[in-house]
C-alpha cells in the first residue's frame, strides 16, 4: 500500500516501539483480517524470535487462540537440542478445544519434539472450588512450572469478539459493554486506557506475574485488533516483544 512506499517497515517498527514503550516490534507485511497466510507469517516470525533467546533449559508458557496455533505450526525441532517444556499460561477460559492453550502446547511440543504439561482446570470455577483446586498437588506442580516460565507467548483479542467466542454469560457481556472493554489477553479484558474491566477467574499466570525478567512475546495482527493491542499495551511489561502485521501497525500509528 501507499504507507509501505512512504514509510519503510523498519521505520514503522521503531515508531511503534517508541509509541507502545516495548522492547522490540516486528512487523510482517499485509493484514491477517483479509489474508489468512499473513497469520502464518506472524506464527513464523514468532517461532524464529523465540529460538533466538532460548537457554539450555526453558519453560515456555503459552495462551490459546488461532494466532498461537499458527506459532505451533511454525515450530520445528530445536537444532541446538535445548530442553524445552511448553505449559499453558492459564487454566480454562472458555475456549473451544482447538483454541485452548492445552491443545496448543501439545501441538507445540509435537512440532518442536519437546515436553509439555497440561492444566486440566474447568472453566468458570466458583471462588470456593477455585481455591481448593489450587491446593491439588498435581495442579500445584504444573502451576509452579507455569510461574517459573522464562518466556510467555500470547495473543490479544478484540474484547467483544472474544467474549462471544467464549460463550460468555449475558451478565458478563453487559459488564464488558458497561466498562467499554476493547481488548483481551490472558482472560483479562481491558478498556482503552488499559484498565482491567473483567478478569476470568482461573489458575496460572496472573497479570502481576508478567515481570520484566520474563520475556513476553505478544503476537496479534489485523486492522480490527489495533484498538485491542493499544489497550493491552498500556500496561504491558517493558520486556515485551510485539509481533504484528502492517495493517494493525498502520492503524496504531495513525490512530495515535
Ligand atoms: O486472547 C486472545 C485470543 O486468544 C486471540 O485469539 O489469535 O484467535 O485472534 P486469536
Amino acid at each position: 500500500g501507499i504507507m509501505r512506499e512512504v514509510m519503510g517497515i523498519d521505520i514503522m517498527e521503531k515508531q511503534l516501539q517508541d509509541l507502545l514503550q516495548v522492547d522490540e516490534v516486528i512487523i510482517v507485511s499485509g493484514n491477517c483480517d483479509e489474508t489468512p497466510w499473513v497469520k502464518k507469517e506472524l506464527g513464523k516470525a514468532c517461532a524464529n524470535r523465540m529460538k533466538r533467546e532460548w537457554n539450555s533449559k526453558n519453560i515456555i508458557a503459552v495462551t490459546g487462540g488461532s494466532t498461537m496455533a499458527e506459532v505451533a505450526n511454525s515450530l520445528s525441532p530445536d537444532e541446538a537440542s535445548r530442553k524445552l517444556t511448553f505449559v499453558p499460561a492459564r487454566g480454562g477460559i472458555g475456549e473451544a478445544v482447538q483454541n485452548q492453550a492445552n491443545t496448543i502446547v501439545e501441538k507445540m511440543a509435537q512440532k518442536a519434539q519437546a515436553s509439555y504439561r497440561v492444566l486440566y482446570v474447568p472453566d468458570q470455577l466458583s471462588g470456593e472450588v477455585y481455591a481448593s483446586f489450587q491446593k491439588e498437588p498435581a495442579i500445584k506442580e504444573v502451576i509452579s512450572q507455569i510461574k517459573s516460565a522464562d518466556m510467555i507467548i500470547h495473543g490479544i483479542g478484540d474484547a467483544m469478539a472474544m467474549a462471544e467466542r467464549r460463550n460468555s454469560s449475558p451478565e458478563m457481556l453487559k459488564k464488558l459493554l458497561d466498562g467499554n472493554a476493547v481488548g483481551e489477553a490472558f482472560g483479562y479484558y481491558y478498556d482503552e486506557n488499559g484498565k482491567v474491566v473483567h478478569k476470568v477467574l482461573t489458575v496460572g499466570i496472573q497479570l502481576d506475574d508478567l515481570s520484566p525478567e520474563k520475556r513476553v512475546i505478544t503476537v496479534a495482527g489485523g486492522k480490527t485488533k489495533a484498538k485491542a493491542i493499544r489497550s493491552y499495551m498500556k500496561g504491558a511489561p517493558s520486556s515485551t516483544v510485539l509481533i504484528t502485521d502492517e495493517a494493525a501497525a498502520q492503524e496504531l500509528i495513525q490512530g495515535n
